[in-house]
C-alpha cells in the first residue's frame, strides 16, 4: 500500500484522487499548507507528494525543494490551474516526477501517479543495489579490489558467522590483525569481546597463566585468583598472534583447546568450558616450520580449517592508489592538513615501489608526507627517498639520464652507482674483495660507498 501525502487545500482533488485509487486506496494523509505538509513529512516517510503549486504558506516549490533535499525517498507530483509551461518545467527541473495542469482527469492522474511511483521504486531499487556494491568492495574499513582481496572479504563474510576456527597469514603489514578484528565485528559475537594475545611475545610459563589463568598459590607469585584471556573471551573472539613462534608446551595446551573446547587454569583440575571463536594468525610458512619440526603437525592440521592468505602489497598493486587515497583523507583528518592528493610523479612512484612493509609500511609514508607535504599535493620529495631509488626499475637510471631537468652530477650517479655495487655483490655472493675487483675500485673505497649508500646485508667476508 503506497503512502501518499495530499497537499492541496482543493477538496475536489481529494476527492479525485479517493476515487481513481478506489481500487488499491492508499494510506492517505492531507495537510492544507507547506507547514502542515513539512510537519508530516517530519513524521513519517511517504512514497508520494501531491502538491499545489500555489500552496498556503510557501508554495509547492518550496515543499519540492525540502522533499529533494530531505526525504531523497519521496516522489512529488505537482498540479496548478494557472501553471504555465515554465512552471512545469521549473517543476520538473528541480526534482518533480510530473506537473499536472488543473483540471485534470481520472486517467491523467492515474498515469501520473504510476508514473512516478514506478519511478521512485526504481530509484530505491538502484540505490540498494550500490550500496550493496559499495558492500562488496569493502570490508568493515579493509581497503581492496583487487581480486584477492575480494576473495578474501567473501570467505570472511561466509564464515563470520560460524565458530569456525580461522587461521590468517601473511607477510607482517599485510592486514592480518585488522582482518581479524573484521572478522569479529562482522559475526553474531561483535557485541562480545575481542581478546588479543601476541603468543610470540610472552615466555612460556607467563603465557600459560595469562591465556588460562591460575589459581591462587599455584605458584610463586600467584597471590590471587586469575581469569585467563580464554575465559575473558566468552561469548566473543580470541585472537592468537603469531602462533608460528609459540613453545612446544603452549601447541600442546591449544591442541587441547581446539578439540575439547575447554581449558584448565593453571593449579587446578576442575575443567572450565569456553565458548569461544579461536582466530590464529602467522607470517611465518607454518608448513616449513612443521618440516623443520618447530610446529607440531597434528596442530597445524586442527588450526587448518579456513586459511586466509593476505597477499603482499607488491602482488596487488592495484589497491595501492586506493589505500594512499585512504590513508592521505585520513591523516589529513587526523593532523587537521588540507592536501587533496598526489602528483602524478609522487603516485607513480608510490604504484612501483616494493613495499615490503607492506600496508603498514604504505601508511607510514602517506603519514609523513601528509604532515611534510607544503602544498595541496603530496610531491616526490615529500616521500622518503629510499622508497623512489627503490622504485626505480633496472633501466630506470638511463632514461632518468636522458632526459628532465639536470641537476648535480653527484646526485644522478648516485643510483645507478648503488645498483651497480648491490649487482657486483651479488654476482660475487657477497664477497667484498671480489665485488671490489669486478667493479675496478680498491677496497676501501667500496667500504667507504657502502656506507655512503647504506648498503646493508653482504657477506662480511673479504
Ligand atoms: N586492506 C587494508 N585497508 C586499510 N588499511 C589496512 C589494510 N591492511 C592493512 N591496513 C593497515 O595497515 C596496518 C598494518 O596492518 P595489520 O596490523 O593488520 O598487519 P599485520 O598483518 O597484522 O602485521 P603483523 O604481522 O606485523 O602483525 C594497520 O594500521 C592497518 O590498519
Ligand atoms: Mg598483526
Amino acid at each position: 500500500m503506497a503512502r501518499i501525502l495530499l497537499a492541496d487545500p482543493d477538496p475536489n482533488v481529494r476527492t479525485t484522487l479517493t476515487r481513481v485509487l478506489a481500487s488499491n486506496p492508499p494510506e492517505l494523509t492531507s495537510a492544507d499548507g507547506l507547514p502542515a505538509a513539512l510537519g508530516r513529512l517530519d513524521e513519517g516517510e511517504f512514497d508520494l507528494v501531491l502538491a499545489e503549486l500555489d500552496l498556503p504558506g510557501g508554495g509547492g516549490m518550496k515543499l519540492l525543494e525540502q522533499i529533494v533535499l530531505h526525504h531523497a525517498g519521496t516522489a512529488v507530483v505537482l498540479s496548478s490551474a494557472f501553471g504555465s509551461v515554465r512552471d512545469a518545467v521549473q517543476a520538473m527541473r528541480a526534482g518533480a516526477a510530473d506537473f499536472l495542469a488543473k483540471p485534470f482527469g481520472d486517467d491523467q492522474l492515474l498515469v501520473a501517479l504510476d508514473r512516478a511511483l514506478e519511478k521512485n521504486a526504481l530509484r530505491r531499487e538502484n540505490r540498494a543495489l550500490r550500496s550493496a556494491l559499495d558492500d562488496r568492495l569493502r570490508l568493515d574499513n579493509l581497503v581492496g579490489s583487487d581480486p584477492r582481496m575480494q576473495s578474501i572479504f567473501k570467505t570472511v563474510k561466509a564464515v563470520a558467522d560460524t565458530r569456525t576456527t580461522v587461521l590468517i597469514t601473511g607477510e607482517s603489514g599485510t592486514g592480518k590483525t585488522l582482518l581479524a578484528r573484521a572478522l569479529h565485528s562482522l559475526s553474531s559475537r561483535r557485541s562480545g569481546p575481542f581478546v588479543e594475545v601476541n603468543c610470540g611475545a610472552l615466555p612460556e610459563t607467563l603465557l600459560e597463566s595469562e591465556l588460562f589463568g591460575h589459581v591462587r598459590g599455584s605458584f610463586t607469585g600467584a597471590t590471587k585468583d586469575k581469569v585467563g584471556k580464554f575465559e575473558a573471551a566468552a561469548g566473543g573472539t580470541i585472537f592468537l598472534d603469531e602462533i608460528g613462534t609459540s613453545s612446544p608446551a603452549f601447541q600442546i595446551k591449544l591442541l587441547r583447546v581446539l578439540q575439547d573446547r575447554v581449558i584448565e587454569r593453571v593449579g587446578d583440575t576442575r575443567t572450565v568450558p569456553v565458548d569461544v571463536r579461536i582466530v590464529l594468525a602467522t607470517n611465518l610458512d607454518l608448513e616449513q616450520a612443521v618440516k623443520a619440526g618447530t610446529f607440531r603437525e597434528d596442530l597445524y592440521y586442527r588450526i587448518h580449517v579456513v586459511v586466509i592468505e593476505m597477499p603482499p602489497l607488491r602482488a596487488r598493486t592495484g589497491d595501492i592508489a586506493d589505500l594512499a587515497v585512504h590513508f592521505l583523507q585520513r591523516f589529513c583528518k587526523e593532523h587537521g592538513r588540507p592536501v587533496t592528493g598526489f602528483s602524478k610523479a609522487a603516485l607513480q612512484q608510490l604504484l612501483a615501489a616494493p613495499w615490503p612493509g607492506n600496508v603498514r609500511q604504505l601508511e607510514n609514508v602517506i603519514e609523513r608526507a601528509v604532515v611534510l607535504a607544503p602544498g595541496p599535493l603530496v610531491e616526490v620529495a615529500d616521500l622518503p627517498t629510499g622508497i623512489g631509488r627503490l622504485a626505480l626499475p633496472a633501466a630506470a637510471p638511463t632514461l632518468a639520464l636522458a632526459d628532465g631537468p639536470v641537476g648535480p652530477l653527484k646526485d644522478a650517479l648516485a643510483g645507478p652507482e648503488k645498483q651497480l655495487i648491490e649487482r657486483a655483490l651479488a654476482q660475487c655472493d657477497g664477497n667484498r674483495e671480489r665485488a671490489a675487483k669486478v667493479l675496478g675500485i680498491n677496497r676501501s673505497t667500496l667500504f667507504h660507498k657502502l656506507r655512503k649508500h647504506g648498503i646493508k646485508g653482504a657477506g662480511s667476508h673479504g
